[in-house]
């Protein structure tokens, strides 16, 4: 747990942070790879948004994993992960930067069930 942002105040929610399109295309780059770690540690946000990420100094930072599911073992996973992608698309299309759902999905999915094989206890 680390506090994003500096003494006088919070890092601002990406919706917030009143980003240009170079920007944008920054965090788009850097969620990605973000996503990328988390399905490899199996790991579903399930509530992402661009209220769920802060941009602090440059650095994309994804909170709120209050919602999180476990890729391997939750049916529900796959859906969650694309609702996921399209709602962050959306929301950065709305602003002239492109995500491809279906191109980081299939990604994603393989990130995941490619992951570190952990022993059943
Ligand atoms: N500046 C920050 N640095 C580090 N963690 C943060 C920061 N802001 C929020 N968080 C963490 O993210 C989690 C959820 O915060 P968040 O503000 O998204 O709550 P919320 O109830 O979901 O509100 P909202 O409905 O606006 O998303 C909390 O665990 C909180 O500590
Ligand atoms: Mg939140």
């Amino acid at each position: 747990m680390e506090f994003i942002g500096d003494l006088s105040q919070a890092a601002p929610r990406l919706v917030h942070a009143g980003l240009d399109r170079s920007g944008l295309t920054s965090a788009r780059d850097q969620l990605v790879e973000s996503l990328r770690a988390l399905a490899r540690a199996g790991i579903v946000h399930a509530d992402l948004s661009v209220y769920n990420l802060l941009w602090g100094e440059a650095l994309l930072v994804v909170i709120d994993f209050r919602q999180a599911v476990e890729v391997t073992t939750n049916l529900e996973a796959p859906a969650l992960l694309h609702r996921d992608l399209v709602n962050v698309a959306t929301s950065l299309g709305r602003r002239g930067v492109a995500l491809d759902v279906e191109a980081v999905f299939a990604q994603l999915l393989t990130d995941a069930f490619s992951g570190p094989y952990t022993a059943p206890p």
